[in-house]
């Protein structure tokens, strides 16, 4: 997106972590046809190199959208439902109303110059092709760069044909020491090189290895596989392997195999080479989507050592993801498809049985620790499984429904905490459908979904819910979802006016969770009580009652509702006339917010700055921040719930940046604040806004390896929690590299780093 600084970021592009070979005239002629058609499909055999030649073209693009350059990477979606979650979840649009995801998309598309790089389309092509549809349709700022095996069939459809990687013609003699011309002998001699540093191209061996890129076409994921063998066997012995093995078994006509073949080729010879344990794993870790840890592989792989698990790194068939002290692996889609071919039907139901088991076992641990002061800990984790808790909410669905009503109820947290509603309610809907029996998990689901859909803005959907739970409870005498279901009721009640009727329900509330065990929820309802307080005007109970939820997240370490309590004491400074003391609270509270991603408690929090700042007479910064939290209400919900009592003090404050402005000035500015992406109106309210005024692009410091890191995921427009996240430190620690980096470059803000990588990476 572009910012008010109009800095052009890639964002979500992951950077190379292999060297790149060849494709000169290939990026040169998609490069073209991007900048001609808007929906440009690069297709070809699996592992034939489409990713990655779509994301080095995008990559060099982005000069020429100044919204930006986005990934959206399809590989680990299964249901064709996600697709349009997944697409707006990479463009940094967390969350929605209970409007369909293809409508807040389009709108959202409208008026940006945008490429969005659609990754791994085959399995879902209609899905992707309705989907791209639309939106080329609404969007006449978008273009699309999607890679799929096979065209998307769309009309304004332009498609390349990626080819593998040249190769000299068996057909004719090569001259002497041309090998290195060709790009699949040098991607085989790169590859060789990493797996056994000793490695050379020698007049001796230039034939042998001519004639092995020849045996695997030029593919380079099939080229990778095998280089990566020289680890272990000499390449005369890697060759007759080759030939011996299971090309045997593919070869056709004058002793090639087909092209569509040589991969699979390449994968059962690399699968023969596994030892039987190795090759059990391979299979059996088919079952995750996306990434896992060591603990998941031994919990749900027939308990795989470390060892044998490095085995397969060393393999090149699990990728490590580089989080030192806590890695996860990964399975190239391929591999996986053909792991997962290797699995009997009986096996790959109890492996999807026991990964569904672990997750559920995993997000109840999860449960348990988030009122604590490991919350944000859990959050971190949460969003690391989010792909294969999709998966186990999926077979679940599939195969015990009521599986997966536990496992989407369970997950309250993480829905209504962590900027996930839109998505909390697809799981919790399809759950709730598919139980309609009464029972504690159903009701359980209930008042989750009935909160989720609060906090949209649903009311009556969420009330429907609400009751039905609130039913059921005192028919059976279930305490915990009585207390539960007359919360959020009572939030529900807020949130639609009516003060009287929310007072009395939190009241209850209150009361019955003093029964009960404390838990974020116990001071949600103190605070959600004190905005009740707050709009009948009595601010000294308002006050009061957030005192205490605080007292309580004091004393377990608790931040996230902690940080709504922050949150309504700046209300009541605002009303007490303190519009200093509501800046700092509202800062404090955002702060919080940013680190769980909680969208919604960070427009929240970004609407009370921009009244403080009007309150305070700074007008123009009310402006800017109404705008912004202007263009992030349609992701969360209803802007500010749709409620009366929230949206006046809204009303006041654009009433008071209008008259101090003008019209022309205001809307200048409000649009201003529109353009700016979360995470800049997130720095900008904080005051961590970045400056570029004065770049300097000149000398390229000297950094440490770990600064260089930073210096990149700051490049891809990472946060530092994010950075943290990926790097497995701590925030502060990241902080400090990133004021490492900022002072070696002689850079003031992070947006400069962007800048000067951006600048690297043309030259
Ligand atoms: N031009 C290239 N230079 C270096 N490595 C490449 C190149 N093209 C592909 N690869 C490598 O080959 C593997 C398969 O490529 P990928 O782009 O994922 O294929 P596809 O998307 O067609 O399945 C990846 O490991 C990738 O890094
Ligand atoms: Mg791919």
């Amino acid at each position: 997106m572009g910012g008010p600084d109009s800095l052009i970021r890639i964002r979500g592009l992951p950077a190379d972590t292999t060297s790149f070979v060849g494709r000169k005239s290939d990026v040169t002629e998609v490069r073209r046809l991007v900048s001609s058609a808007r929906l440009v499909t690069l297709t070809g055999v699996a592992g034939v190199g489409k990713t990655r030649l779509a994301l080095r073209v995008a990559a060099g693009l982005s000069r020429s959208f100044p919204d930006g350059v986005w990934l959206a990477e399809l590989e680990h979606v299964r249901d064709a439902a996600l697709v349009a979650h997944t697409v707006s979840e990479s463009l940094g649009i967390r969350d929605e109303t209970g409007r369909a995801r293809l409508t807040v998309l389009a709108e959202y598309l409208r008026d940006r110059k945008l490429l969005l790089v659609l990754d791994n389309c085959e399995h879902l092509a209609d899905a992707c092709a309705r989907l791209v549809t639309a939106l080329l349709d609404a969007a006449p700022g978008l273009t699309v760069l999607a890679t799929s095996r096979e065209r998307l069939r769309v009309p304004e459809e332009r498609d390349w044909q990626v080819a593998p990687l040249s190769l000299p013609d068996p057909e004719q003699p090569m001259p002497p020491g041309a090998a290195l011309q060709y790009p699949a002998l040098t991607l085989f001699l790169e590859r060789a090189r990493a797996a056994e540093p000793n490695f050379a191209l020698t007049p001796e061996n230039e034939a042998t290895v001519v004639r092995v890129c020849q045996l695997l076409d030029g593919l380079p994921l099939a080229i990778e596989l095998v280089a990566v063998r020289l680890r272990a066997l000499p390449l005369d012995h890697l060759l007759s392997r080759l030939t011996e093995d299971c090309w045997a078994l593919a070869v056709g006509p004058r002793g090639r195999v087909p092209r569509h073949q040589t991969l699979e080729a390449a994968i059962a010879w690399s699968f023969q080479l596994c030892s039987p344990e190795e090759q059990a794993l391979w299979a059996r870790a088919s079952v995750f989507a996306g990434s896992f840890d060591l603990a998941a592989a031994q919990a749900v792989c027939d308990g795989p050592t470390a060892e044998l698990v490095a085995g397969l790194v060393d393999k090149s068939v699990l990728i490590r993801e580089g989080l030192p002290g806590r890695p996860r692996f990964r399975l190239l889609n391929t591999l996986r498809q053909y792991g997962r071919d290797r699995l009997a039907p009986d096996d790959e139901d109890d492996l999807r049985r026991q990964h569904r088991d672990h997750y559920l076992a995993l997000a109840e641990r999860a449960e348990e620790r988030w009122f604590s002061a490991e919350q944000l800990e859990v959050a971190v984790q949460t969003r690391l499984e989010h792909a294969n808790l999709r998966a186990a909410l999926d077979f679940a669905h599939e195969t015990e429904p009521g599986a997966g009503l536990r496992l989407a109820g369970t997950l309250w947290f993480y829905w209504a905490g962590c900027g996930l509603l839109g998505e909390g309610r697809h799981w919790l809907d399809q759950a709730l459908a598919a139980n309609p029996d009464p029972g504690p998990d159903r009701g359980k689901a209930l008042w989750v979904n009935g909160y989720v859909a609060t906090l949209q803005g649903d009311l009556s959907a969420a009330h429907a819910m609400l009751e039905e739970c609130r039913d059921y409870a005192k028919e059976t005498g279930d305490e915990l979802a009585l207390a539960y279901s007359t919360h959020r009721l009572g939030c529900n009640q807020l949130v639609g006016d009516d003060l009287t009727k929310a007072t009395a329900l939190f009241e209850e509330a209150r009361n019955r969770y003093a029964g009960l065990a404390l838990d974020s929820n116990v001071m949600l309802a103190h605070i959600e009580e004190a905005i009740t307080a707050v709009f009948l005007g009595d601010l000294d109970r308002a006050a009061a009652l957030c005192e205490e939820g605080r007292a309580i997240g004091e004393a377990h370490g608790e931040q996230w509702a902690y940080a709504y309590a922050i949150y309504v004491l700046a209300l009541v400074a605002l009303l007490r006339g303190e519009p200093r003391q509501a800046t700092a609270h509202g800062r404090q509270a955002l702060r919080i917010k940013r680190t769980f991603n909680d969208l919604l408690g960070m427009v929240l929090a970004l609407e009370v700055l921009a009244w403080s700042a009007a309150a305070a007479g700074t007008a123009e910064r009310a402006a800017l921040l109404l705008g912004a939290a202007n263009q992030i209400w349609p992701s969360v919900g209803y802007p500010m719930f749709g409620s009366r009592y929230f949206g006046a003090p809204h009303r006041d404050c654009e009433r008071k940046a209008r008259r101090a402005l003008g019209d022309r000035e205001f809307e200048a500015t409000f649009r201003r604040g529109m353009g700016l992406t979360v995470e800049d109106a997130v720095a900008y309210a904080l005051g961590e806004s970045p400056n570029t005024s004065e770049l300097d692009l000149s000398g390229v410091p000297q950094l440490t390896p770990r600064e260089q890191q930073v210096a990149e995921l700051i490049a891809e427009g990472l946060s530092n929690r994010e950075i943290a996240t990926r790097l497995v430190i701590s925030q502060r620690t990241v902080e400090s590299h990133v004021e490492h980096v900022l002072h070696k470059f002689g850079f003031t803000s992070r947006a400069q780093v962007v800048a000067w990588a951006e600048r690297m990476q043309r030259d």
